[in-house]
């Protein structure tokens, strides 16, 4: 019987704070920003190919370009190069996360792919080496090696683990288009952002004790209603259901509520229906945590 594929499962993220303190000399924007992983999946399944060739397949057909500018080939391009292996892979990702949502899913799949191809290949490469090899494919995609909850700081790539928050459940409407970041990041006006950093949030993260709801923010949010109205539609119908939080995840187009338990969460998405509502829970560390699974064979 021969092994069946190595497979890991990836969830999305949402950005419960994000503050934009201002741009960096490297075109990047310095930022304060609470990540927590949730239940919506991604699957990659991988399979050893010994003539070194690296292929993707993805499912929904056409959901991602599946060429060599997917974040999975990017990523096993690179981790091949680090690792100095001569050996290939099949890669079949099955996509659930909205593409270009602001949930971080090409993200999430770019760490399961280092994740499992560092298993597939027998790499020892040390957390530090696949984190330093994460920041390089994007600034989200380290956060997928930490889970659970996270702050992150600089670019978004210098993390702190933190305690998981409590069982949340989510509401999420997705765009109906794609929203690329870099134009939402290069549409920002630094000039406009809030002077003051919130401090609520940050003694929240040093101190603990129960997250600042009130003071959550996303200071992408603004600048993506203005250009994609639709961003605003949506926050609108979710505002006013009940919600502890609503708010952009990210750089949109994802709008999300959360709310304090599922029963909750699905009442409010049964009044959102035209909008396509997803329902998934805030995760916790231990089941959000990348790890590859090997499944039985046919
Ligand atoms: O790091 P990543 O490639 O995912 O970022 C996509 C784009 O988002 C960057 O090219 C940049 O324009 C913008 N960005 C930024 N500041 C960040 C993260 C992303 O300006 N901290």
């Amino acid at each position: 019987m021969s092994p069946g594929p190595l497979v890991v499962r990836c969830p999305a993220k949402v950005n419960l704070h994000l503050e934009v303190l201002g741009r960096r000399p490297d075109g990047y924007h310095e930022l304060r920003t609470l990540l927590v992983a949730v239940g919506v999946w991604d699957e990659l399944s991988l399979f050893p190919v010994a003539d070194g060739t690296l292929r993707l397949d993805v499912e929904p057909a056409g959901a991602v370009p599946a060429d060599a500018d997917n974040l999975v080939l990017r990523a096993a391009a690179m981790a091949r190069e680090a690792w100095g292996v001569a050996a290939g892979a099949h890669i079949a990702l099955r996509k659930s996360i909205p593409v270009g949502g602001g949930m971080g899913g090409g993200s999430a799949d770019a760490a399961a792919a280092l994740v499992g191809l560092a298993r597939l290949w027998e790499s020892s490469a040390a957390a530090a080496e696949l984190h330093a090899l994460a920041a390089r494919l994007g600034s989200d995609v380290p956060f997928f090696l930490v889970g659970g909850a996270a702050w992150g700081e600089g670019r978004g790539t210098d993390l702190r683990p933190l305690p998981d928050l409590p069982p949340w459940w989510l509401v999420l409407l997705p765009g109906e288009a794609p929203i690329s970041t870099a134009q939402v990041y290069s549409a920002l006006e630094v000039g406009t952002l809030r002077r003051s950093p919130s401090a609520t949030v940050y003694d929240w993260i040093t101190g603990g004790g129960e997250l600042p709801l009130s003071a959550c923010r996303n200071d992408l949010e603004p600048t993506v209603v203005a250009r994609w109205p639709a961003v605003g539609r949506r926050l609108e119908a979710i505002r006013g259901t009940d919600q502890l939080l609503a708010m952009l995840s990210g750089s949109g187009g994802t709008v999300f509520a959360v709310y304090p338990d599922e029963a909750r969460a699905h009442r409010a998405a049964s009044r959102l229906g035209p909008y396509g509502p997803l329902v998934a829970p805030l995760l916790g560390r231990a089941l959000s945590l990348l790890r590859p699974s090997v499944l039985e064979g046919p």
